[in-house]
Order: structure tokens, then sequence, then C-alpha cells
């Protein structure tokens, strides 16, 4: 498998697919989910300095989650945009915000990197778990500081490094020594902890024109009764290692998982599964 075909241009039809592919997924776990980035969802809106009446736009929104909340924050008088590249978890967004009862949620179908809003139109923007994804997040920081009002904040929310994500790092070696995928540079632009390297991102904002960049590391334990909860999850949802043992046969893409779920039994506690994260939220102002 070309691993290198998600880093160029026609890689993002397999990025749409595969996300289109783990669209339900993602949607079905949200109360997981939810739970696991509650604090840190938190703490990006503050960042963002989301505030009632406010036009936010929410980049890689998936299934709407993170979307909810700026909702609610933003309140009736406000708006938000939630964008992303794949149709169907998009199209779960607008369900779970028409739900929700949020009239305020629109959606932009459009790649992060080309997003093509009109210039100064947010009051703020936010982008949990997507940045990373990115082949280019220099331009996707660009589109979205071009959309930004002068004086707006955007925040990311990303993964630090494989070494503060140990399980996310167990899952891609993994998946790609299965696959027969040659070690990689964990930071090499598109992947689960492309961002992670001490700094990149204040480095990355810093020349797509933000200033006052600021990054706060946030620890967020995965809970889950069981390592086989944290796997049917990763299973259904995670795009990126969907991805990687798409290729495979069955039997293979099965050893790959008996594999990986005898590594994390290693974080299995007396109070259940606790898989640690840490992720680095970013903001910088227009
Ligand atoms: C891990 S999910 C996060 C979804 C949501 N923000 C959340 O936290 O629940 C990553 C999302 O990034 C989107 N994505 C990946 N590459 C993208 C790109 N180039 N442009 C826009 N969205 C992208 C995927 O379609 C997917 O919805």
């Amino acid at each position: 498998m070309n691993i290198a075909a998600t880093m160029d241009g026609h890689g993002k039809d397999s990025t749409r697919r595969n996300w289109d592919a783990a669209a339900t997924g993602w949607d079905r776990h949200a109360p997981a989910i939810r739970a696991w980035l509650r604090p840190s969802t938190d703490a990006m809106l503050n960042m963002a300095g989301v505030a009632p009446g406010q036009t936010v736009l929410d980049v890689a929104a998936g299934a709407g989650d993170q979307t909810l909340d700026l909702a609610a924050r933003v309140g009736p008088d406000g708006r938000v945009v939630a964008s992303d590249i794949s149709e169907k978890i998009l199209g779960l967004a607008a369900e779970n915000a028409a739900r929700a009862g949020y009239q305020t949620v629109t959606t932009h179908l459009a790649d992060a990197e080309r997003l093509d809003l009109d210039a100064d139109s947010f009051d703020a923007a936010v982008c949990r778990l997507g940045l990373m994804f990115l082949p280019d997040p220099a331009a996707g920081l660009g589109q979205i500081r071009h959309a930004l009002k002068p004086g707006a904040r955007f925040c990311s929310m990303v993964f630090a490094g494989p070494d503060q994500n140990p399980c996310l790092r167990i899952l891609t070696m993994t998946a790609m020594r299965h696959a027969g995928v040659p070690p990689r540079d964990p930071f090499q632009p598109g992947g689960l902890v492309s961002l992670g390297r001490p700094g990149g991102i204040d480095t990355l904002f810093q020349e797509a024109g933000f200033s006052a960049v600021a990054t706060t590391r946030m620890d967020a334990p995965f809970r889950m009764p069981t390592t086989q909860h944290y796997l049917a999850f990763i299973r259904d949802a995670a795009g990126p290692i969907l991805q990687i043992l798409a290729p495979l046969s069955d039997a293979a893409r099965a050893a790959a998982w008996t594999d990986m779920a005898g590594q994390l039994d290693a974080f299995q506690t007396a109070d259940g599964w606790v898989g640690p994260n840490t992720l680095l939220l970013t903001v910088g102002r227009k």
C-alpha cells in the first residue's frame, strides 16, 4: 500500500472515502468521544473565545459533536458553519444539529485546504482532531485565517507526539507492520500525531500569520470498560487505521486486530481500561 498516497492530491479521494466509511461508526460512538473530550472541548471553545451571537467556523467537524457545543454557546442569535471533506459524516452533523433543534447550524462541504469562504466573515474558528490529517496544514491554516475577522481567534486540538499517545502508536505501528508498510517518521504530514512535535504547531500558526500563538497541553485519558470496547471503537471509527488495513484480507486484518488487542491489554486496570492520551490545544489571533 502506498501510504504516501494520503499525502498528495489524489490521496484526498481516499481520505474522503475512508471518512465516508468511518462516518457511521464515529457517530455511533459519539457518547464515548464526548466523554473522552469533554474538558478539552470546553477548553478549546474558551481559547477560541466563542461567545453568544457569534458566527463560528467548525473545521473538520465530523459528525458534529463539538458543533452542538458551539451552537449552544453562540445561542439563537449566532451561527455555526460545520465544514468537512466527507459528505457522509457532514450529513450526520446536519442531522444531529437538526435533531438537537439547532437551526443556526449550516454545513459547508470542503477540503480544509480549499475552504473558499468569504474573507473576514467569522468571529471565531475551531478544529477538533482534524488539522493533523491535512497533507498541507499550512494551507489549511491560511484558509482559516482568511475567513476570520481581524482580531478573531482560531483554536485547534491535535494529538501530541507518539510517546504521549502510546495507544495511537501501538495501533499505527501494528497496522503498518501487518500491512507491510515500512516504518515512517510519525511527524510526517497527514498522520495521527503529525503535529505533535514540540513547538512545531506554534511555528505553523505563526508562519500562517497568526499572532499571540500559545499551546496548552492537556491529558485526555480514554476510559472504556475493557480493551475490547476500545478496539470496537477503533474498528468502527478510526479512519486512518482502517485506511492502513484496508488492502488486507479478512484473515490478515483479524490477525492485526488480535495483535493490537494483546498490546493494548497493558492498559487494563482494576477500574477498567484507561488509555493515556495527550492533546495540544493551540490558539492564534488574526
Ligand atoms: C477524527 S475526526 C474528528 C471529527 C470531529 N471534529 C470530532 O472531533 O468529533 C476527523 C475529521 O477530519 C475530516 N478531515 C480529514 N481530512 C480533511 C480535510 N482535508 N479537510 C476537511 N476535513 C478533513 C474527516 O472527514 C473527519 O470528519
